[in-house]
């Protein structure tokens, strides 16, 4: 089925997304509403036939079935034998979700439940640090466990009502530092978030806070708790159990911050918040679950993605959302979208015959306008732009600067549809006074290629729910692609060899090992450095 879609974008390639418009209705026919959401993919070179085609690819590739086999609890995570249900999460009021014949949501509810009296404790002050009333939380995690909590507390900072929150992910002790400055380690809480509780960064970060704390806190394991599925690795490192929130293989690293990876979040916000955050991803599992093929706004974010990435063949797409609080979650869906999906061999280990996931990148809209857009526009590369914008923001005082920002937004997407041409570039040059070959020469730096895709994600403003809604959206669609390129999405062996070879490196800088094993550009390297101390 690629192939043919990639039959009919070579025969329909010289065709502009302008062109497209002619046809009656195209806005309502290219795009999909649900809940809050409306996902417009019109201002794309899709056609009815590659709309067609890339629905026909979906039926053929299984998605369906695979679908139903994820939320089924089936072992799809087929590398590790692991069952994928991080939905089983944010299913609250739903059905009994079985692992080996198991229902699994008891289990989860009661964790959720301890969360939130946890989390209560915190706010309402009935859990005291050494110095009373905690003030601070910080979060020390990495990849999974650092980026989803850390982009949704800030996402949702209107709802703050808790003590501050902080993030600490890199080995670098600058951001401990940093994290630290003009903490109070009498009133400040210590998260540790890492499933496995194995991970190097995590527990060079974690001893460090525990030091930090432990010169004037005299018991400063009480005020950390853990988030991790090592019960007895958090036991040894001396966190209570009553602290210790667990969850089970079945929720991969990225995918974990709808439970006890978002205590932070919870803690920061309260949990009747957290739990609207919930019901939103719940939400869209549930139109994931039912809507057909065609309406279904997963799998056409998907099918949108496997045409401009594997069909086109365009390198990269660029996140672009128009709230300044999502400045994070182009750094969320990196981790989500290209540790799911940057395989090389399908899930049997046959080689992958298509390119796999794109780069995905981003900020925030209008910071990017005034730094990288300019490639977007007139480079000689395509970039497919996701932009997302809401209807209202929170700064009801200054609603006349989010009417610029949706004003930005959409004419960034009009402009790359639309372009500027020469003989309009001419225009504009003579109207300046210009003539001649210096008209044409500065009419030229002026042409927008235009016919540049894009998609609009809309919806009302960023509460709880709806970022609940676009990150389920987000992963769903992840999903639906890897099914489609047939590789296992919720593994990730690639970030294994950089760490082993890490961990051999460390004696080498240390000059403990002389690194003989080492190519003679690492042993160089590894000689300056020390040299440079
Ligand atoms: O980078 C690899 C990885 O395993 C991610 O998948 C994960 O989110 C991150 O490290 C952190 O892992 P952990 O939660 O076990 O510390």
């Amino acid at each position: 089925m690629l192939d043919k879609l990639k039959a009919h974008r070579a025969k329909t390639e010289g065709r502009t997304i302008a062109s497209l418009f002619e046809t009656p209705d195209r806005a309502h026919r290219f795009s999909v509403e649900t809940g809050d959401l409306l996902f417009d993919y019109s201002k794309t070179s899709i056609d009815t036939e590659a709309q067609w085609l890339l629905r026909q690819l979906a039926e053929t590739a299984g998605v369906a079935r695979r679908r139903d086999e994820m939320f089924a609890g089936k072992a799809i995570n087929e590398t590790e034998g692991r069952a994928v249900l991080h939905t089983a999460l944010r299913n609250m009021d739903g059905d009994a979700v079985e692992v080996d014949g198991k229902d699994v949501m008891p289990g989860v509810l009661e964790t959720l439940s301890r969360m939130s009296d946890f989390a209560e404790e915190v706010r309402e002050g009935r859990f005291e640090g050494q110095g009373g009333r905690i003030t601070d939380v910080v979060n020390i995690g990495i990849g999974g466990s650092d980026l989803g909590p850390a982009m949704a507390t800030l996402a949702l900072a209107p709802y703050h009502d808790g003590p501050r929150c902080h993030f600490v992910s890199n080995v670098d002790g600058a951001d401990i530092a940093t994290a630290l400055q003009g903490l109070d380690p009498q009133t400040t809480l210590v998260i540790v978030a890492s499933k496995t509780f194995t991970t190097a960064e995590t527990m060079t970060n974690a001893e460090t806070a525990r030091d930090w704390m432990g010169e004037v806190v005299s018991d400063p394991a009480f005020q950390f708790a853990a988030l991790s599925s090592a019960k007895d690795k958090t036991a040894e490192f001396g966190i209570d159990p009553s602290r210790v929130f667990g969850f089970e293989d079945w929720v991969g690293g990225r995918y974990s911050m709808w439970g006890p990876i978002g205590l932070s979040l919870m803690i920061a916000i309260g949990p009747d918040a957290f739990r609207a955050f919930l019901r939103g991803g719940q939400a869209m599992d549930l139109h994931f679950r039912s809507a057909e093929m065609k309406e279904n706004m997963p799998v056409l974010l998907a099918l949108v993605g496997i045409w401009n990435h594997q069909v086109c063949g365009y390198p990269t797409r660029a996140v672009l959302p128009y709230e300044q609080r999502l400045a994070r979650l182009p750094a969320y869906l990196q981790q989500l979208e290209m540790e799911s999906n940057g395989k090389r061999v399908r899930m049997d280990g046959s080689a992958l015959d298509e390119v796999s996931g794109p780069v995905v990148w981003g900020e925030p809209g209008t910071n990017g306008q005034h730094a990288f857009y300019q490639l977007i526009h007139q480079g000689t590369g395509v970039v497919p732009c996701e932009f997302m914008v809401g209807a209202r923001g929170f700064e009801d005082e200054l609603e006349h600067q989010h009417t610029l920002l949706v004003a930005n937004c959409l004419a960034q997407a009009e402009a790359l549809m639309r372009g500027r041409s020469m003989d309009e570039a001419r225009e504009i040059m003579r109207g300046k006074g210009l003539e001649g070959d210096e008209l044409e020469r500065q009419a030229a730096h002026r042409v927008f290629p235009g016919n540049r895709p894009s998609t609009m994600l809309v919806y009302p403003q960023l509460t709880p729910e709806i970022l609940g809604q676009i990150v389920a959206l987000y992963e769903h669609r992840v999903f639906v692609e890897g099914v489609i390129l047939g590789i296992n999405s919720f593994d990730q062996w690639g970030v294994e060899l950089g760490k082993e070879l890490a961990k051999s490196l460390e004696p080498v800088l240390t000059g403990q090992d002389a690194g003989t094993d080492k190519d003679e550009s690492t042993r160089m390297l590894v000689a300056r450095l020390r040299a440079l101390k």
